[in-house]
């Protein structure tokens, strides 16, 4: 038997509602929020992943679907969505046109990753990115943004926060820090040697436990701030506290990626195991520049949405559209002709076998049907229907033309 690569689901029936239930409902908070839908596609060019995600991360490192394909063209299955979104960005001349362009988009990023729970290789994120404004407040924007699309499809988080300092102060603060690391290289694991020459501050998140341990007196990043990323820090979170957000600041946040700059953040629950992080983001004002675009500010989020479809409380399904059932088998047809009439404007749910009334009822529970009828030769001869209301429990006479 085929079956599905590892780490590659089918998304199908109640996992489908509440995919799409997520979708929707983050999907419509965005749009409150004046943020408009962009799809780019799943394939690009690898070098756009190498420029932005960056080389050193284990993303394009180590975990790229990539290939050559028949035009002997380098491309790559998109691991994330800021990319593609800035290339198109740039594609378009919208940072030629400046303004304010706010984008949202979801689907499918590969990452060949090691599956675990909550750790796919084909998995779906919901992600915004908003392009023209350098103020703080649209940091504080997208995490209501996320806040509001969790409390909405009531999912309970944490929030951490962190500031990862501009061109002014992170190559100081970067010098200071390998300092550090290097004064003790002998003590620390061979990633963290590797991440010397790679990006150093990646080693504020080594998972290692006698790494941390060590780089507990290490030099801070938000300490070593300059002026203007301190104030705008502060900002932020007077802007979380004004509006009742909740936060603790990591100051070992650095992000998988290296686009980021001043504001990062991540949301985590602590309901789903050992992959809690349920949305990450921060700001990334030098990467449409370094893709060749005009330098614009730029700030975004993604969500990942198979680890939140565990969380989701999903409404009360609500009983909708209508069951017609045919009684006998000379009544199939005129169910059949009825259904696709009524399908017009409304959901319907037929059964092409003819069967008695407390079978047709048990299929009308089924599919939570809200009307029900049954046409047997009773109803043919008198041209009439009995349509039940199952919710309210009523009942009225029709005649079939009205119905
Ligand atoms: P990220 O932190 O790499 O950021 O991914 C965002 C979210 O995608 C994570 O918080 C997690 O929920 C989910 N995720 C990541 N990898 C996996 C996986 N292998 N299986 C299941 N879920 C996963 C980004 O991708 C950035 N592009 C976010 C961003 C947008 N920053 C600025 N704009």
């Amino acid at each position: 038997m085929i079956k599905s690569l590892r780490g590659m689901n089918d998304i199908l029936s109640e996992d489908y509602e509440r995919f799409t239930y997520f979708i929707d409902t983050a999907s419509a908070v965005a749009q409150k929020y004046g943020f408009h839908f962009i799809q780019t596609p799943l394939l690009e060019e690898t070098s756009l992943f190498k420029r932005s995600v960056g080389e050193s991360s284990d993303i394009v490192g180590k975990e790229m679907y990539q290939f050559i394909d028949k035009g002997e063209n380098d491309v790559c299955l998109r691991p994330e969505g800021t990319a593609g979104v800035v290339r198109a960005f740039i594609q378009k001349k919208l940072d030629k046109a400046g303004g304010v362009h706010r984008f949202f988009y979801h689907g499918s990023m590969f990452r060949y990753e090691r599956p675990q729970k909550g750790r796919l290789r084909q998995f779906h994120q919901f992600g915004v990115e908003s392009f023209g404004i350098d103020s703080v407040y649209e940091d504080a924007n997208m995490i209501m943004m996320v806040a509001d699309i969790l409390l909405a499809c009531g999912i309970g988080y944490r929030l951490q926060i962190n500031s990862l300092g501009d061109s002014n102060c992170m190559p100081t603060y970067r010098d200071n820090l390998v300092k550090f690391v290097t004064e003790c290289k002998d003590e620390v694991c061979e990633d963290c040697i590797r991440r010397l020459d790679t990006n150093p501050i990646r080693v504020l998140d080594c998972k290692n436990d006698k790494c941390q341990t060590l780089y507990a007196t290490a030099p801070k990043l938000i300490n070593n701030l300059c002026d203007n990323c301190d104030s705008d820090f502060t900002k932020l979170k007077k802007i979380l506290d004004d509006n009742n957000i909740s936060y603790e600041i990591d100051t070992n946040l650095v992000r998988g990626l290296d686009y980021y700059s001043k504001t990062a953040f991540e949301f985590v629950s602590d309901d789903i195991g050992s992959q809690s992080a349920i949305a990450g983001g921060g700001r990334y004002d030098r990467l449409v520049e370094f893709l060749d675009g005009r330098p614009t500010p730029a700030v975004g989020f993604a969500m990942g949405i198979e680890r939140l479809m565990e969380l989701i409380k999903m409404p009360e399904p609500k009983k909708e559209g209508y069951y017609i059932g045919a009684m006998d088998e000379d009544t199939v047809d005129l169910v059949v002709s009825l259904a696709h009439k009524k399908r017009k404007t409304d959901k319907v749910t037929i059964d092409y076998k003819a069967k008695n009334f407390k079978n047709h009822i048990k299929g009308a529970d089924k599919v939570n049907a809200k009307y029900f009828c049954i046409i047997g030769s009773n109803e043919v001869d008198s041209g009439t229907i009995t349509l039940k209301d199952l919710e309210n429990k009523t009942e009225q006479t029709l005649s079939l033309k009205e119905f």
